[in-house]
């Protein structure tokens, strides 16, 4: 289904106008790095990711509901979406980064969700289960409501990520670790 709504909102999407303009925020530091990682996705992905990611219109937009410092730790942008460089109300789709040694607390949300993994190997969680390593190129999907958490690793993490089905912010919440 997310599929779907990706491939049919960058359809839609064609000619729009550009909406929002080029913004970073402090986590964007790392963007180098990640760029010029040794371990990268896919080489084809690369270059385009280096003429379009620096002007994206970057945001922290979820960090004071995540935890303390999260200002500076992450950043996020979207390049289709409600506040996407190209709009629309039919998904959110952009890039991830996560700085080095960072713990993002298990949280879920309603929108049904993918990450692919462009640089950094950083361990992830879903649910109960254990954490485990997702190298470049490697997928995680989150079910509507599932709980899931990230722990980056010596580098930055770099992912594509994207939401489909009710893509409201609203949803949004952190959960119970339980201790
Ligand atoms: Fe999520």
């Amino acid at each position: 289904m997310l599929a779907v709504s990706l491939a049919d909102a960058m359809e839609r999407s064609i000619g729009a106008e550009r909406a929002a303009p080029p913004s970073q925020v402090p986590a964007c530091g790392h963007l180098p790095d990640c760029l010029n990682a040794e371990d990268w996705h896919d080489a084809d992905l690369r270059d385009p990711a280096a003429a379009i990611f620096p002007d994206l219109n970057w945001r922290t937009r979820l960090a004071s509901r995540i935890g303390d410092g999260f200002e500076s730790l992450y950043a996020a942008a979207e390049i289709l979406g409600p506040e996407g460089i190209v709009p629309t109300d039919a998904c959110r789709f952009g890039v991830f980064l996560l700085r080095p040694g960072v713990f993002y607390p298990p949280h879920s949300h309603e929108a049904e969700e993918l990450y692919l993994v462009l640089s950094g190997t950083a361990d992830w969680q879903k649910g109960e289960d254990a954490f485990a390593p997702l190298p470049p190129g490697g997928f995680t999907h989150h079910r509507s409501w599932e709980s899931h958490a990230t722990r980056s690793g010596d580098e930055p993490l770099l992912a594509l990520w994207g939401w489909g089905g009710n893509i409201g912010m609203t949803s949004y919440r952190m959960d119970d670790t339980g201790g």
